[in-house]
């Protein structure tokens, strides 16, 4: 099993790291952006989140040769208590590379894959009891159709959640991808792609903690610091474009003041458009085809 890490340059050269800077990297998968995030400080330091143990452990062993390493196995939604518990108020750079590592989507235990028979798990977080079996078994038709359209995009998401209803219960990745297979039988990619894409956010509850994460990633942010995002798919993305641009604009009530406002507000978006990776990083890792990484900077 083998992570590569996406964006790897682009994210390092968004972050401008300073050599005596605090940094966090709230997603630390295989240690990949936190290797060279390591190497670039002096008497910096790095915090580094991941709520899934199986990462924490195996990073500690790439990362085994720094000293200015600090591990929380915690889910970054609570970036902001567990960095004020260590007395860190103030941060330079905030990385996230949101979604999942090779390690969790080709393990089969984990339940992420459509294409290996297992349980239906999808928790990155193995303390938490919400699982995809306990979503798909007890939620009603409505919520199940909801999560389909809403987290996949899924136009048959009602045809799916009424199949699985009249299948229940439902015990492994395999006894979803049939019903998939049975009502997506039109589809041209695979027909369960989409319906794991969402039942995988709704387990890990993933665009409520990426809304959570963003406010305090800025309130974190000191003079000149960086909070880089790479998301993969367009419902991360949107939400983090929209917190990116509000951020960065005038506040519209403000704005309507009869008084003298500064125009500069206190962060500027780096990136008007998303860096998206070179062609060359695309042939070697398919899996980078998807993402998008935004900059956004306090003044
Ligand atoms: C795409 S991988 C990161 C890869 C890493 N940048 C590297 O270079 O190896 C995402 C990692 O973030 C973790 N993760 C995702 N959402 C998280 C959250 N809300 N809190 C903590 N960790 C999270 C996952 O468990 C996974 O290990």
């Amino acid at each position: 099993m083998n992570h590569i890490t996406v964006l790897k340059e682009e994210a390092i050269q968004s972050l401008a790291i300073k050599e005596k800077g605090i940094y966090v990297d709230g997603t630390l998968g295989g240690g990949g952006h936190s290797k060279r995030i390591a190497e670039s400080l002096k008497d910096g330091h790095l915090f580094v989140f991941d709520q899934d143990e199986f990462a924490i452990n195996f990073a500690k062993d790439v990362l085994k040769d720094f000293s200015n390493i600090t591990y929380i196995h915690s889910n970054f939604k609570n970036m902001k208590k567990e960095l004020n518990e260590r007395d860190i108020h103030g941060v330079d750079g905030i990385l996230l590379d949101l979604g999942l590592s090779s390690f969790q989507i080709d393990d089969p235990e984990r339940g992420f894959t459509y294409l290996k028979e297992t349980a239906l798990d999808m928790r990155m977080d193995q303390r938490q009891s919400l699982t995809a079996e306990t979503i798909l078994n007890t939620y009603t038709l409505d919520e199940l159709a909801k999560i389909f359209y809403v987290y996949g995009e899924e136009k048959n998401s009602f045809k799916i959640a009424r199949r699985i209803l009249e299948k229940r219960p439902l015990k492994t990745t395999m006894d979803l991808v049939k019903i998939c297979d049975q009502v997506n039988y039109n589809e041209k990619g695979h027909s369960a792609k989409r319906v794991f894409q969402a039942l995988r956010i709704a387990v890990n509850d993933e665009l409520h903690v990426l809304e959570d994460v963003l406010r305090d990633a800025v309130s974190l942010l000191n003079p000149d610091g960086r909070l880089v995002v790479i998301t993969f798919h367009s419902l991360e993305d949107r939400i983090v474009k929209h917190f990116f641009k509000d951020e960065s604009s005038e506040d519209p009530i403000l704005k309507k003041l009869p008084i003298p406002q500064s125009k500069e507000t206190p962060f500027e978006v780096l990136t008007r458009k998303p860096i998206y990776p070179k062609e060359e990083e695309m042939m070697i890792n398919p899996r980078s085809k998807s993402a998008k990484l935004r900059a956004l900077r306090r003044r």
